[in-house]
């Protein structure tokens, strides 16, 4: 942890807190891709904007949604150095994917916003409960 401690203050100081972006790297496999977002969508990136019909689903590519999943987990992450990375599959950059759809805004600083209402979560309640009782 002390070396881990250490690393991350060093590299604190080298990189100013300017605009900073994590995308994945070209000429990596899909199959690689694929685990980089199932994995940062899986625990800090915010994935619902490139779901079907959100803003960032286009371009539908697995490079283009890796890029949203790994910056998204990077900037929820607070830029932590190492946290881009993902076994070398993506790396930090000063710039935001250029192709873009309408409406696909790269966050490029940890968002203070911890607006993620759980809207699939049905209230509770509504499943009259059968006679839950194991019979074992
Ligand atoms: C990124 O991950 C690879 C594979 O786990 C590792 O070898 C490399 O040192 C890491 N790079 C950084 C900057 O953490
Ligand atoms: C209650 O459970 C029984 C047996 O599983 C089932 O046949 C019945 O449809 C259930 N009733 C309701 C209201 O879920």
């Amino acid at each position: 942890m002390n070396v881990f401690l250490g690393l991350l203050l060093l590299l604190a100081f080298t990189k100013s807190s300017s605009a900073i972006y994590c995308l994945c790297k070209d000429g990596i496999g899909e199959k690689e891709l694929q685990t980089a977002i199932d994995y940062a969508c899986g625990t800090l990136a915010d994935c619902n904007p490139i779901h079907d019909k959100a803003p960032c689903y286009q371009p539908n590519t697995i490079k283009s949604h890796c890029d949203w999943a790994v910056n998204s987990y990077f900037q929820n992450a607070a830029q932590v150095p190492g946290s881009c990375n993902f076994s070398g599959t993506a790396t930090t950059n000063p710039n935001p994917p250029s192709n873009l759809g309408t409406g696909c805004i790269f966050p490029s600083s940890p968002s203070s916003s911890t607006r993620s209402p759980p809207s699939t979560t049905p209230p509770t309640g509504t499943t009259p409960s059968n006679g839950t009782t194991p019979s074992n």
